[in-house]
């Protein structure tokens, strides 16, 4: 079969998915995974032809990618400039590897040898990648940066190092007695052979209903879009809710606007924070919240609500934390989405199409004493090379002017395929964040389905909402092929 070009290249799909060869990829994984995501049997062969949003899979079948590995390949497949600058036999390295799965050729007995590039070029490191983050967050003022490996890990990250900023604040305001009390007034043990360490202390962060901020359990505690990503956990008990998008919502309603002498010496800090489920002004740390909630099911963030938001956190010396994991990256067309708003988020988590996870912020912010913050990994020398690349590819191809344009013409065409099809509405984006929702979870689990045996790659999120990430050089060929095929799922889908 000839080799395809990104040109003129088109979905294939030989009869139903996933086919036999994907299948034995699948169950020689599966044989030893742990249940998780797996959003259906896509196999991506990363020794398949693979380009832009087009990617391959060992039964010789060619998808459309409108997932981009949930927004973690913003460059699509195989960037001649990240395969050859850094060396890579593939990209995106990087894979949503708990959604779907990878082929290396036909037969997992035998996996295929695969080709480096010929003359591996300009390999960067983490201290270059810190420079270009710094330059491309201009009004930010940020000057630090810490590399993780997740998005988890870089909201965890973030949600620490505003802690430790507070508490920094809280010994400098108040004396160690008062703090202790705080901590006998709320039963709360103290560590059993750290006795010099106050470990446990409530310091509190607010965030948003509907929120998701990743799966390990400090970034969990802040989570709120689904149960079953909940239920059965422990959570860090000095989480407040707001609920997101409330204009009107009065935050300072979730404070005791006294200070912490005042509290503490009447006695009332239990009633306060056990009780009133309040959080004391002093001891709030932290508000973060995401710019465009993703999992939650794309809820675009009014301005009047996040600058609310940041103006509340700034007025009581909390940090303003922006998940930008999913949203960053230009892919909303703004570098960081919370650029959309104009609010200056003090700290900013990042991942997935970074290939790296990051936390970027002022050096006043982190914790100075060695030893507080750090991974063995830290995102490790490809990721961190491969980001490099990534955000100069960004740049040079005017990849968030492009995310901006595309974006719209794929809300347009959304749009009118939704006038044609009474069960898709509120088609809606950011960028090249897309979604609709259909009328329940049903519709949208089978329009899934009916995109991927078509061979569109696309997610569901929310309750009921589908949406759209493709790559941010996506071209408005590769859209109208998007599209067409969507409404054909649509149809399928209707017909039931
Ligand atoms: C906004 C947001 N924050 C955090 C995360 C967690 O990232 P990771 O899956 O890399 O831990 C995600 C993942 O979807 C996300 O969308």
């Amino acid at each position: 079969m000839d080799r395809p070009h990104r040109e003129s290249a088109s979905v294939r799909v030989a009869g139903s998915l996933p086919g036999p060869r994907a299948q034995r990829w699948i169950a020689a994984f599966e044989a030893g995974s742990a249940p998780s995501t797996y959003v259906y049997p896509f196999v991506w062969d990363v020794s398949e032809w693979a380009e832009g949003p087009f990617c391959g899979d060992p039964d010789g079948n060619i998808f459309l990618d409108c997932c981009t590995h949930v927004a973690s390949a913003p460059l699509g497949y195989n960037h001649p400039r990240i395969l050859t600058e850094c060396g890579v036999p593939f990209d995106p390295i990087k894979t949503a590897d708990h959604d779907f799965y990878l082929a290396v050729g036909p037969d997992p007995a035998r996996p295929r040898p695969l080709r480096l590039p010929a003359e591996a070029g300009r390999f960067r490191t983490a201290g270059h990648l810190q420079q270009k983050l710094f330059d491309l967050s201009r009004g930010f003022g940020f000057d630090t940066a810490f590399f993780v490996n997740s998005g988890a890990e870089a909201v965890e990250n973030a949600v620490k190092i505003a802690m430790h900023h507070c508490w920094q604040r809280l010994c400098q305001r108040w004396p160690a007695a008062l703090l202790e009390e705080l901590c006998r007034q709320l039963h709360l043990p103290w560590h059993p052979y750290l006795t010099e360490a106050r470990t446990n202390y409530p310091l509190f962060g607010i965030a948003m209903s509907g929120a998701f901020h990743g799966r390990t359990l400090g970034a969990l505690s802040l989570t709120n879009s689904r149960t079953v990503q909940r239920e059965g956990y422990a959570a860090i008990p000095w989480v407040r809710f707001a609920p997101y998008n409330d204009v009107a919502f009065d935050f300072d309603k979730l404070l005791d606007q006294r200070d912490l002498a005042a509290i503490v010496e009447a006695g009332e800090a239990a009633r306060v924070i056990y009780e009133q489920q309040k959080a004391p002004r002093d001891l709030l740390a932290y508000v973060i919240a995401e710019p465009l909630q993703g999992e939650g099911g794309y809820i675009i963030g009014e301005t009047a609500f996040l600058r609310r938001l940041a103006d509340f956190a700034h007025r009581h010396e909390a940090l303003y934390i922006s998940d930008e994991v999913q949203t960053g990256l230009g892919r909303s067309g703004r570098f960081w989405a919370i650029e959309h708003h104009g609010v200056a988020a003090d700290i900013v988590a990042a991942a997935k199409g970074l290939r790296v996870g990051a936390v970027l912020s002022k050096r006043q912010h982190f914790p100075s004493q060695p030893g507080a913050i750090s991974s063995t990994w830290a995102g490790g020398p490809i990721a961190t090379a491969v980001a490099v690349s990534t955000l100069e590819v960004i740049e040079d191809e005017q990849l968030m002017g492009n995310a901006e344009i595309l974006g719209q013409e794929a809300r347009s065409a959304l749009q009118a395929v939704a006038e044609r099809h009474a069960a898709m509405t509120n088609v809606r984006g950011l960028g090249l964040m897309l979604a609709f929702d259909l009328p329940g979870a049903a519709e949208r689990a089978a329009m899934v389905q009916a995109c991927f045996q078509r061979g569109l790659l696309l997610l569901g999120c929310g309750s009921r909402g589908v949406r759209l990430l493709p790559p941010l050089n996506l071209r408005p060929r590769e859209l109208r092929l998007a599209v067409t095929l969507l409404e054909d799922a649509l149809r399928d889908v209707e017909r039931g």
